[in-house]
């Protein structure tokens, strides 16, 4: 069964644009509740650290440079079948190739500046969440009426 979680960043492009409020609105309209939210900004270490498993990609040092050269907004968000539901609202990693429509169609500059994260599964949706908020923070968030 999926759990109705997902844990989400606007990326700092997407921030430095202008396009926080624009995005919040399609997440809210799309059905997900805004269970915690915040700004913050990622330290080199840091960004290395939440994308670990992808150390040994080509792609890695640019991702990490680009994800800690501003701040984010980390969230949790609830609807059921959350995870599978945002990467569907989110779009395909590289914009040349996401859905019309999509976040990422809408305000992705490159693969790297590509918007928006969404966890890609239960299991990272928790990792994530846990990563940013105090266990007190998303534990309170999952009693959250839908
Ligand atoms: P995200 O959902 O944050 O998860 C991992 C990130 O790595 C992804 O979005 C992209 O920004 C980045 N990424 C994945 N594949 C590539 C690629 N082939 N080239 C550059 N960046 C990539």
């Amino acid at each position: 069964m999926s759990s109705n979680k997902t844990f989400t960043m606007i990326k700092p492009g997407a921030v430095r644009n202008k396009h926080i409020g624009h995005i919040l609105s399609k997440i809210e309209e799309a059905g997900f509740t805004i269970a915690a939210i915040k700004t913050t900004q990622m330290s080199l270490q840091v960004a290395a650290e939440f994308y670990a498993v992808h150390k040994d990609k080509p792609f890695f040092q640019e991702l990490i440079s680009f994800m800690s050269s501003g701040p984010i907004i980390a969230m949790v968000l609830l609807k059921d079948n959350a995870v599978e539901d945002f990467r569907k609202l989110i779009g395909a990693t590289d914009p040349d190739k996401a859905e019309e429509g999509t976040i990422r169609k809408l305000f992705a500059t490159s693969k790297t500046a590509n918007a928006i994260h969404g966890s890609d599964s239960d299991e990272n949706a928790e990792k994530e969440s846990a990563f940013f908020f105090a266990r007190q923070e998303w534990l309170r968030s999952s009693e959250v009426v839908l």
